[in-house]
């Protein structure tokens, strides 16, 4: 039986939804109260993977490091000792090295290698419904500083997919590690310019002191400076993708940012 958690969480349900209209036996955790099991990796009693031999362990990453690598470990610990023999894991992409989550899903991707289990490592690229959230338009114009640099950003759906095709043959991928970065990089002003407003964006400093005055939680502003910073220095760019030998005809990431920009679904 495959058992994947986060099973509330927007890249987990897409796969869900394709891994149960194909009948595979499968079964979603969740701390939500819609899951097949409940399962919070903050409550270690809740860890319970009887009959499980394939575990699909969404990343928690909305977090500080320390606490996402604590829920981390004590998922693969659990795992390791209640006989899973394969952890699939949703990482970050090699391109997103410089962004400051990154280092939870190394440490995750370490922890899993010395572990004994099997595992597949799917290195994701940032969401394009990410980036066309974070570029959505303030008064008519975008201004989220994301500089010039292209992002080499996916279609959530594509590595929803990508996990089910590793899902329907586990065996056949264990071991691997897949770059899952969007093959077409695009750029923030390129939204703008599709979408026929103009690209004004704020400095570092100014979005800086922007998102200090927002009540966001104390780990957010360093999380999405990290990623306008690594954007603005031209890092979030890669040819090095795996993403079409697992989806071979991707959506065009662009498009999905936009429609993300503007709220709607691509
Ligand atoms: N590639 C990217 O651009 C990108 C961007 C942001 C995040 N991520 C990572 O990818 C993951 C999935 O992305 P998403 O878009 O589906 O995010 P999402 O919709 O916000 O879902 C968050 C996920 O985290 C899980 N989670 C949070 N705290 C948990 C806990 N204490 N115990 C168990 N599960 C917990 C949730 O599971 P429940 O069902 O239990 O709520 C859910 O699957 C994120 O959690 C994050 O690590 C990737």
């Amino acid at each position: 039986m495959i058992l994947m958690t986060g099973g509330s969480g927007q890249l987990a349900s897409l796969i869900a939804a394709r891994m149960k209209r194909e009948g595979y036996d499968f079964l979603t955790a969740s701390r939500g109260p819609d899951a097949d099991r409940q399962m919070d990796f903050d409550r270690v009693e809740t860890l319970e993977f009887a009959g499980v031999e394939t575990l699909f362990l969404t990343s928690a990453g909305y977090a500080e490091d320390d606490v996402v690598m604590r829920r981390h470990g004590a998922v693969i610990h659990a795992a390791r000792t209640q006989g899973v023999r394969h952890i699939v894991y949703t990482s970050l992409s090699r391109a997103s090295d410089h962004l400051g989550f990154a280092l939870a899903h190394r440490w995750t991707e370490r922890q899993l290698k010395e572990s004994g289990l099997r595992w597949t490592i799917l290195r994701n690229g940032l969401y394009a419904e990410l980036i066309g959230a974070l570029a959505a338009p303030q008064d008519g114009r975008i201004t989220a500083p994301f500089g010039t640099g292209p992002i080499s950003a996916a279609a959530r759906e594509d590595l929803a997919d990508a996990a089910a095709v590793v899902l329907g043959d586990p065996a056949a991928h264990a071991g691997s590690c897949y770059e899952l970065s969007g093959r077409t990089a695009f750029a923030v002003p390129q939204i703008a310019e599709r979408l026929g407003l103009p690209y004004r964006p704020l400095t570092l400093e100014a979005e800086r002191r922007r998102l200090a005055d927002l009540p966001l939680l104390p780990f957010q502003p360093a999380m999405m400076m990290s990623i306008y910073a690594a954007a603005s220095a031209g890092f979030l760019e890669t040819d090095a993708t795996d993403l079409l030998h697992l989806v071979p005809a991707p959506h065009d990431a662009l498009a999905v940012a936009c429609a993300a920009a503007t709220g709607k679904t691509a």
